[in-house]
């Protein structure tokens, strides 16, 4: 792909009527850095002149900008506001940003709006200000329980806070509520995680996400890793602290619909199903990616040259591709196969079709219907199962 220099201008597009539209809004703010963590997030030190007032400004301009570019801004059915951590806007930061997006969308009158939270920087009040603000959903960073594994992450936050917020996040009004748990951590034991299982479920929350500690290159976690002062627990261990929590959730009438996803009936989150169905959305934000019209962009990083760009009137693109139906094929296999609903047998290619039937004679896949969804095996080895169907 050749290089060019940002801002790019986005090809001319248009939503596709009968895909659900989605907002992500890039929050990229954070007081510290998780030394696992490498998200397109800046600590105070590194924002290099940017700040808060300064993001929303840009992205109140961003938005219009978008609409514009949309010509007829469809009707937008879910906002996700992830970062980062968007918290620390604050009430009214939060509030601003919904102002913001209003200003320029129309929100669908059942539109699901959530908001990532550390539990740190939330209060009693902050729900009830985001309820105001017409928020109707809240995914919290609890990561676990245990004090050890919670300071493995570098979180700042006490084992009881995530759960203490979960439950002022419900008292605020809030039906929906997603704990984030990691597992996988250098020294978590099978206990550590059924007991952080164990206090999401009794938080009351409708919604669990739980993913395996990725080590990203050049974090401050793989440097640990690589001189040794950190084990990774193997493969093995990987699936049996699934299975126990798939099995601890399960008795506590969570159901998985997404291999790293479970929730209570109704509690499933539409905007990340928008993004693994097929869905369009505008990425808003320092960094964000967006797709429509088969268009794929990311903005350029940091929140200085984001602000820039758009002070000086233009998106803020860094580069984009169009993706072609090779590709789209390849990626609409992938996500959908991770899905409760499965893949239908409609998408995949006649060689492709050809293989199933091995991968059902194996126990990973099964056939409901015109459908082909993971066996409990297949969860554990979705990408296997991928690379095995796909031509
Ligand atoms: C990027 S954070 C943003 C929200 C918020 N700041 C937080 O930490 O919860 C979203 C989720 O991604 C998870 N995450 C980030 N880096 C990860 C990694 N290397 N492996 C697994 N999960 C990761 C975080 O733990 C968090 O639950
Ligand atoms: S708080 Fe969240 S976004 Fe910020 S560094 Fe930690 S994991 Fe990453």
């Amino acid at each position: 792909m050749t290089v060019r220099t940002a801002p790019v201008a986005l090809p001319a597009m248009r939503s596709t009527a009968d895909r659900p539209f989605g907002i992500y809004i890039h929050v990229p703010f954070c007081a510290t850095r998780c030394g696992y963590c490498d998200f397109n997030t800046y600590t105070p030190s590194e924002l290099g002149g940017a700040n808060p007032d300064g993001w929303l400004t840009a992205l109140a301009v961003e938005l219009e900008q978008a609409a514009r570019h949309l010509g007829t801004a469809p009707e937008v059915s879910t906002v996700f506001v992830g970062g980062g951590t968007p918290s620390l806007l604050g009430g009214a930061g939060l509030t601003a940003v919904l102002d913001a997006l209003r200003g320029s969308f129309s929100l669908a009158p059942d539109a699901e709006v959530t908001t990532e939270a550390n539990p740190e920087s939330t209060s009693p009040r902050l729900f009830e200000q985001l309820r105001a603000a017409g928020y109707t959903r809240v995914s919290l960073g609890m990561q676990s329980t245990a004090p050890h594994v919670l300071a493995t992450l570098d979180r700042t936050h006490s084992p009881g806070r995530a759960l203490a917020a979960a439950r002022e996040a419900a008292a605020a009004g809030f039906d929906h509520v997603n704990l984030d748990l990691i597992y996988g951590t250098p020294g978590e034991t099978d206990d550590d995680l059924l007991r952080s299982v164990d206090a999401a479920v009794a938080a009351g929350v409708d919604h669990l996400s739980a993913y395996a500690l990725v080590v990203e290159d050049g974090t401050a976690m793989a440097r640990r890793v690589r001189r040794g002062e950190l084990a990774m627990p193997d493969d093995d261990v990987l699936a049996r602290r699934y299975e126990l929590l798939d099995a601890q959730l399960s008795a506590a009438s969570f159901a998985w619909y997404e291999v790293s996803n479970w929730s209570r009936p109704g509690g499933e989150c539409l905007h990340n199903i928008g993004y693994w169905n097929g869905g369009e959305w505008w990425g808003a934000g320092p960094g964000a990616h967006g797709f429509v019209d088969a268009v794929r962009w990311w903005n350029v990083k940091h929140p200085a040259n984001y602000a820039r760009h758009l002070g000086d009137g233009m998106l803020p693109i860094a580069d984009y591709e169009r993706l072609d139906a090779d590709t789209m094929h390849v990626e609409d296999v992938m996500l959908r196969v991770r899905l409760r609903d499965g893949l239908p047998l409609g998408v995949l290619t006649a060689s492709e079709r050809r293989r199933v039937d091995a991968l059902v004679g194996d126990g990973l896949l099964r056939r409901l219907g015109d459908r082909l969804v993971l066996t409990d095996r297949g969860r554990l080895l979705a990408d296997a199962v991928v690379r095995d169907l796909l031509d």
